[in-house]
């Protein structure tokens, strides 16, 4: 019989068998339902009702209709010859055609299988059809939402009628200095970092919202392991405190930068999925952006951006290393030099929370998610969740994001 010559590195007893971490076997991996839910009649997209949402940039709102999907429902915005921005059930009372095909006119939008006409606010206006006009179309109604627009974007409340709180407005998109204005982002990602230019982007927003909590990744991801996309001073590891404060997190990230700069940088989440991020250039100065990200449904988002400028285009602005923006980097380029959204959208269309370690780096979104456990609950329990107001002097917002030159323990919000 002939022996099978044994290589001399191979070893003649078999090494024992690491059984440890093994991938097979592993339990199915689940999302967090409480906080990943947004639908109407779900612990979370109750809660997420209880806030003004937005849902167009108001330039863009025009006679025209326009499908829109919020936490999970399918809308029309439209805006009627007066000028006034409406926004109504897509399906149409009468027999269910969109009122996407829908004309607008000078008091609504008028349904195009039957003519129904429908103002801003449901009501039924006209019933060609039906003897005179429609003789009981004063009790017909099409479900509809309230609208408001501020800085340039429409704002819809979306939750029960008799606890609409007041549109809030922030400190920093209030006080415009002379020569600045603000300008919107309305494009699903930010405008610059994302592959697609669908505004509805593939994943579930609150990847998106934790991102704003997670100051460290902006040390690996942005500027060691991609190149710099954002400054060079963020190459420094930083100290971080993590917060939790009254509508929110904050974190205050203390670098001592290569010229000898020390920066303190301040980015806050506020409830219930909005965030204040300071410019990414390090430059210092309060944070003039406010950003809604807004959960389009399950597995959907997309943001808004206002900002303070003094010159237009900023949304466009930040590429990659190489220069070139996102929706022109190759499939290689993108594995590459991987960003925001390749980080967020590979986290899947729902991230399992069952998979992850969270870590000492996690503790704002440790903090995020237990806040938000607790204001579900709340409104569960009958409560307004934290950060509505009820009239316009507790409406008004203190953002307290910026980049300071200020050592760790002098940067207070
Ligand atoms: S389905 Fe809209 S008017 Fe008939
Ligand atoms: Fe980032």
């Amino acid at each position: 019989m002939k022996t099978i010559p044994i290589h001399p590195s191979h070893p003649s007893v078999p090494a024992p068998v690491d059984t440890q971490g093994s991938a097979y076997g592993r339990a199915a991996a689940t999302s967090e339902a409480l906080i990943t839910g947004v639908g109407p009649g779900t612990p979370c997209g109750e809660y997420l009702r209880r806030y003004w949402q937005p849902v167009g940039v108001s330039s863009e709102v025009s006679t025209r209709p326009a499908r829109v999907r919020i936490l999970g429902e399918d809308l029309v915005l439209f805006r009627d010859k007066k000028g006034r921005a409406g926004l109504l059930y897509e399906r149409c009372m009468h027999r269910g055609t969109s009122l996407f095909f829908g004309k607008v006119e000078e008091e609504g939008v008028r349904c195009c299988y039957h003519g129904w006409l429908f103002s801003v606010e449901g009501h039924c206006l006209n019933q060609p059809c039906e003897p005179e006009g429609g003789k009981s179309r004063v009790n017909a109604r099409q479900p509809w939402y309230p609208v408001e627009e501020r800085y340039g974007i429409v704002f819809a409340y979306m939750g029960p009628p008799d606890r609409r709180p007041v549109l809030p407005r922030y400190d920093v998109l209030e006080e415009l200095n002379e020569g600045e204005f603000i300008e919107v982002d309305g494009t699903g990602y930010g405008g610059y970092a994302a592959p697609v230019a669908d505004p509805h982007v593939p994943f579930h927003w609150l990847q998106n919202w934790e991102n704003i909590v997670d100051p460290y990744h902006v040390q690996v991801l942005h500027s060691t392991f991609s190149g710099v996309q954002f400054a060079e001073g963020f190459k420094v590891m930083p100290k971080v405190e993590f917060e939790q404060v009254e509508n929110g997190v904050i974190y205050r990230a203390y670098r001592r930068l290569d010229d000898g700069r020390e920066m303190t940088r301040i980015n806050a989440a506020m409830l219930p999925n909005i965030s204040a991020i300071p410019s990414l250039d390090l430059e210092p100065t309060r944070g003039r952006m406010i950003g809604w990200h807004l959960a389009v449904d399950d597995t959907t988002m997309r943001v808004f951006f206002a900002a303070a400028r003094t010159e237009p285009g900023r949304f466009a602005g930040v590429r990659m290393h190489n220069g070139k923006l996102w929706t022109e980097a190759t499939p290689q380029e993108r594995q590459d030099f991987p960003g925001d959204f390749e980080a967020q959208a590979s986290q899947g269309r729902v991230n399992l929370h069952s998979d992850e370690h969270l870590a000492t780096s996690d503790r704002g979104i440790g903090l995020l998610r237990r806040m938000m456990r607790q204001q579900i609950q709340k409104v569960a329990d009958g409560g307004d969740p934290a950060g509505v107001a009820f009239n316009e002097e507790d409406a008004l917002v203190r953002v307290r994001s910026g980049n300071f030159h200020l050592a760790p323990v002098e940067a207070s919000a």
